[in-house]
């Protein structure tokens, strides 16, 4: 294990990707890493929406996925970054923040806490920049990240009002043993339009030994050459940039910018190629054409409702159909790969009593099934729709608290050889035995995120499609209810855009 002190160097002379809400999502943070950032930033993720997420190697795209209970995508993440990615995280808990660090810590370069969040859901949790008052819980989760963790682990904070109080808050941080330490140059209660304190971020790396990475300079940072101006006026040793990047992701070109329509060609194949939902697509080519959404291309965008319609746009709509055909193609033989390896696995033998029980090693993994279509319900409709008596089940638990579960149906008994946690878990895998024994789909959701979808009533587009499956009938129901949660979950997040859009009107208020 490298020692903290060899992290450090991880976070000098560098050009980062800073953490952006919907912008920092995966294909965003490749096309950065291409265009010569050295390190990308995630989007905040709320330690709470992590806590009971299951990593699923998504084989269908080759990523890893983190899926929350109700299969919504928390991170998804993939190879060709793991080096070169900082998990950022919300979180006023060491614990739970502690929990949610070590199961991605494999999958990522480093862990960063957020620290600036000015937004209200942020400061009522006691999360973001509410932290900044609490110097206490900032060495408690510092303190304990740095010791439980393999990995680098640093902060992202905005400055406090007075050069002493920065100085000790600075101080204590680096004390805690972090990697490196972000500075965004404003006030909680600052905004854009306001003027960054390079001046403060420059007296505070003066202060510490530790890197100091400067945020907060995107208005001044038009081209390449002016990061470096950036870096040199707040004496810092890396910098970090959001809004520069979001609206042109070239920024980290050295030889120059490219053209916007390149770059939004650019990050629309890599949103194929990683499946990306529409409405997280729309939002980050929205940022982009900014001003130019008032054009006749802007309105057409503005209009668009599916995937399909932005790549006609960008003349990439054979290419999208092509990939969502492969997508479905490789979806489907891994599918039946993995039934026909559970199916050879299968055993039958005598019970004592007689009776003939068939056995597989069937492991049931709740998040993989949409929430009211479970092999279960789907065994009971079968054998609703065929006349023939519900299925019972017959449950024990051993010393371990783990559950085995016997399904019998017609007078012939199933069930997995793998004893589950929960008492529906191993129900499940029991009725899953009968699904696949007797050709039929256990209803687990795709990997893919179908974007086909046309957008929800409300107009949000906001649409969690995890839940396009093979069985009509289920699909129906679980997309309705995914797009309840969907919705209901996203307030947070819905709330943060709205202050951006806000922040950002008055940025072009006061570039006017
Ligand atoms: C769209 C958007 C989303 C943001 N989301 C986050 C976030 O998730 N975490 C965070 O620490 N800061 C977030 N920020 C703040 C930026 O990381 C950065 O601190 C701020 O924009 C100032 O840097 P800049 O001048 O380079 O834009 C966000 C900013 C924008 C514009």
């Amino acid at each position: 294990m490298a020692g903290h002190n060899d992290f450090q160097d991880m976070y000098r002379n560098k050009v980062i990707l800073a953490p952006m809400v919907r912008v920092g999502t995966l294909p965003a943070r490749l096309l950065a890493l291409r265009h010569g950032a050295d390190l990308v930033y995630t989007e905040e993720v709320i330690d709470f929406k992590m806590i009971n997420a299951t990593r699923i190697k998504n084989e269908v795209i080759g990523t890893i996925d983190y899926k929350t209970k109700d299969g919504q995508l928390a991170f998804r993440t993939c190879t060709l970054e793991t080096s070169k990615v900082i998990f950022q995280m919300g979180t006023c808990s060491p614990t739970r923040a502690l929990e949610v660090a070590r199961m991605v810590q494999n999958d990522v370069a480093g862990i960063d806490i957020n620290m600036g969040c000015p937004k209200e859901f942020s400061l009522k949790g006691g999360m973001g920049a509410a932290l900044l008052r609490n110097p206490e819980k900032i060495k408690e989760i510092l303190t304990t990240l740095v010791n439980g963790l393999s990995i680098p682990v640093t902060c992202k904070i905005r400055v406090l009002p007075t050069l002493e109080e920065n100085i000790e808050l600075v101080q204590m941080i680096e004390g805690t043993g972090v990697a490196a330490i972000g500075i965004h140059g404003r006030l909680t209660a600052e905004r854009p339009r306001h003027k960054n304190r390079d001046h403060v971020i420059k007296q505070l790396a003066e202060a510490v030994k530790i890197p100091v990475i400067a945020n907060g300079g995107s208005k001044e940072i038009k081209e390449y050459g002016d990061i470096e101006k950036f870096r040199l006026s707040c004496g810092a040793s890396s910098v970090m940039i959001a809004r520069a990047a979001e609206h042109n992701n070239s920024i980290f070109r050295k030889e120059g910018k490219l053209p916007l329509d390149d770059v939004i060609k650019a990050y629309l194949k890599l949103a194929i190629d990683y499946d990306s939902l529409f409405y997280n697509c729309k939002y980050n080519i929205q940022h982009m054409l900014c001003e130019l959404l008032d054009s006749e291309r802007g309105r057409e965008f503005l209009a668009t409702k599916t995937m399909a319609d932005i790549c006609i746009i960008w003349d990439m709509l054979d290419y999208y159909n092509e990939v969502q055909e492969q997508m479905v193609a490789k979806e489907t033989m891994l599918r039946s790969q993995n039934e026909a390896v559970m199916i050879q696995a299968t055993k039958k033998r005598k019970l004592e009593d007689g009776t003939e029980i068939l056995e597989m090693p069937f492991e049931f993994v709740k998040n993989y099934y949409p929430v009211d279509a479970s092999p279960k319900s789907i065994l009971h409709d079968h054998c609703v729709s065929n006349y023939t008596a519900p299925p019972t089940y017959k449950t024990v638990d051993n010393a371990e608290h783990c559950f085995h579960s016997v399904m019998t149906l017609e007078g012939c008994k199933y069930a997995s050889t793998i004893w589950h946690r929960s008492k529906k878990w191993a129900e499940q895998a029991a009725a899953v035995v009968y699904l696949l024994t007797n050709g039929m789909h256990d209803g687990r959701k795709p990997l893919r995120q179908s974007n086909s979808q046309e957008p929800q009533e409300n107009g949000t587009n906001n649409k969690c499609s995890e839940n396009t499956t093979i069985n009509n009938s289920t699909t129906n129901k679980s997309n309705t209810n995914n797009d309840t949660k969907q919705f209901n979950d996203s307030e947070q997040t819905s709330a943060f855009e709205n202050d951006i859009s806000k922040e950002k009107q008055e940025e072009i208020r006061s570039n006017e």
